[in-house]
C-alpha cells in the first residue's frame, strides 16, 4: 500500500540533509503503487519527483511543491542463466550497495568496483553510474521504465537507454520512471580486469590483472572511505551528493585553451589529467580544476563547505541550507571558469534550483 503523507521534510531524505517540505509524500512499496502514483498525480496535472535513496539530489529550501513518489520497491531474481552468464532483475527500490555487495559473496562479477555508492538500484542507469573502471552501462541488459508520454510500462535495451559518461536517455528527462534494472553478471571467483590506476596501486596489481571479487570491493570501500565517498553519519564530508561537477570532456579546441591557461598559470611544465575518449576527445579532473583554481580541500563559503578529503564534493557539514551550498557551486564553477576556461556541469540533479 502506498503510504501518503503531507508536508514532509525533504532534507531527512537526502545525503546532503538539505531540501524543504513536499506538498505529498508518497511511500510506494511495490510496482503497481509506483505507477498508481505517477498515473494520478499526471492525470491531475501535479509535478511529480521521484525520490531513491536521495543521494543525487539537491533540492531547493522551499521543497517540492507536487507530489514526491518515495521508491521503495523490493525484489532480486535470477531471470536467467547463460553458461556463466547470469542476469539478475532486480526492483528499482532495492539498496545499491546490499546489491553490490551480494554479488560479491555469491561469486557475481561485473559491479564489484562500484561497491560503496550509495543510493538505490533505480538510481543506476539515470547517470550511467561509475566507478574505478566499471559502469553500469557495461553489465545493464534492460531497464523496465514506466512511460509518463506513453501511459505505459515499456523495457529499453541497453541501445536504448543511450548510455554515455554520467548520462542516458533518462537523464534530464521527465519522461520515465524506472523500474526494475537487469545486469548481466558473471559466475567467477575472480574481478574484471582492474582498470583503473589508483584501484591497482591500492590492490598491489598491475592494471588488467584480476583479483578476488572480495578484494575488489574492500579495495574500492576502502579508497572511497578515504575521499569521504561511503556514508557515515559521524563523518561530516560525507554529507555531500558525491562529487558535485562531471568531469569535463574537451574537444581539441577546448583542449589547447586549457594547455594554454595550464601553462600561463602554473608553468610550462605543468601537466593536468587527461583520459583519452571517443574520437579526438579528451576527459580532464574537475578535482584538479578546482584545486588548481585555489580551492583547497576544506574551504568553506558560509556554513557550506568542500570536503575536506576530496574537492570535487561540497558538503553541508551541518547548518547550511540549499542556498549556502548553491554559492558555494557558483563559486566554484566561476573561479574554475575565470582560472581555465572550463564550464564546470553539475552531476547531482537539482529541483526547484539552478546553478
Ligand atoms: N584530484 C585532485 N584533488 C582532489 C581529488 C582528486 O586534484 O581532492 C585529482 C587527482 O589528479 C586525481 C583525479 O583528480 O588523480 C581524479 O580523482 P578521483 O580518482 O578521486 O576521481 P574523480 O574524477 O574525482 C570520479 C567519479 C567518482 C568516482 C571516482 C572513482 C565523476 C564525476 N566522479 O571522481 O564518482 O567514485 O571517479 O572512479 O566522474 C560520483 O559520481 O558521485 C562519484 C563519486
Amino acid at each position: 500500500m502506498a503510504v501518503l503523507a503531507e508536508d514532509v521534510n525533504l532534507a531527512g531524505y537526502t545525503t546532503l540533509r538539505l531540501g524543504g517540505p513536499a506538498r505529498r509524500f508518497i511511500e510506494a512499496t511495490t510496482e503497481a503503487d509506483v505507477v498508481a502514483a505517477v498515473r494520478k498525480a499526471d492525470d491531475g496535472g501535479e509535478p511529480i519527483l521521484v525520490l531513491g535513496g536521495g543521494s543525487n539530489l539537491v533540492v531547493s529550501d522551499d521543497g517540492f511543491p507536487g507530489t514526491v513518489v518515495h521508491v521503495g520497491t523490493r525484489g532480486t531474481e535470477r531471470v536467467a542463466v547463460e553458461g556463466d552468464r547470469v542476469l539478475v532483475r532486480v526492483q528499482a527500490g532495492e539498496d545499491w550497495d546490499a546489491f553490490a555487495a551480494r554479488c560479491v559473496t555469491d561469486g557475481l562479477a561485473g559491479v564489484e568496483c562500484l561497491s560503496g555508492i550509495p543510493g538505490r538500484v533505480g538510481a543506476t542507469p539515470i547517470q550511467n553510474v561509475g566507478a574505478y573502471g566499471q559502469d553500469v552501462s557495461e553489465t545493464i541488459v534492460e531497464v523496465r521504465a514506466y512511460d509518463r508520454r506513453a501511459r505505459a510500462c515499456v523495457t529499453l535495451d541497453r541501445d536504448a537507454c543511450r548510455f554515455t559518461y554520467r548520462h542516458s536517455v533518462f537523464k534530464g528527462s521527465d519522461r520515465y520512471v524506472v523500474l526494475d534494472v537487469t545486469y548481466a553478471l558473471h559466475e567467477a571467483e575472480e574481478s574484471q580486469p582492474v582498470a583503473y590506476a589508483e584501484l591497482a596501486r591500492k590492490l598491489g596489481v598491475q592494471p588488467g590483472d584480476r583479483v578476488t571479487l572480495k578484494e575488489a570491493r574492500d579495495a574500492v570501500l576502502e579508497l572511497r572511505r578515504g575521499k569521504g565517498m561511503v556514508l557515515d553519519a559521524s563523518d561530516p564530508d560525507t554529507r555531500s551528493a558525491g562529487s558535485f561537477f562531471t568531469n569535463p570532456i574537451l574537444d581539441p579546441g577546448m583542449l589547447s585553451e586549457l594547455e594554454r591557461r595550464v601553462a600561463d598559470r602554473l608553468g610550462l611544465d605543468a601537466a593536468f589529467p587527461r583520459y583519452p575518449e571517443t574520437g579526438d576527445r579528451v576527459k580532464t579532473s574537475a578535482a584538479w580544476l578546482i584545486d588548481r583554481a585555489g580551492f583547497a580541500k576544506g574551504h568553506a563559503l558560509g556554513p557550506a563547505r568542500i570536503s575536506t578529503k576530496h574537492t570535487l564534493a561540497l558538503t553541508n557539514p551541518g547548518g547550511a541550507g540549499t542556498a549556502d551550498l548553491l554559492a558555494l557551486a557558483r563559486e566554484v564553477r566561476d573561479g574554475v571558469r575565470d582560472a581555465f576556461g572550463v564550464e564546470l556541469v553539475n552531476e547531482p540533479v537539482l529541483v526547484g534550483v539552478t546553478l
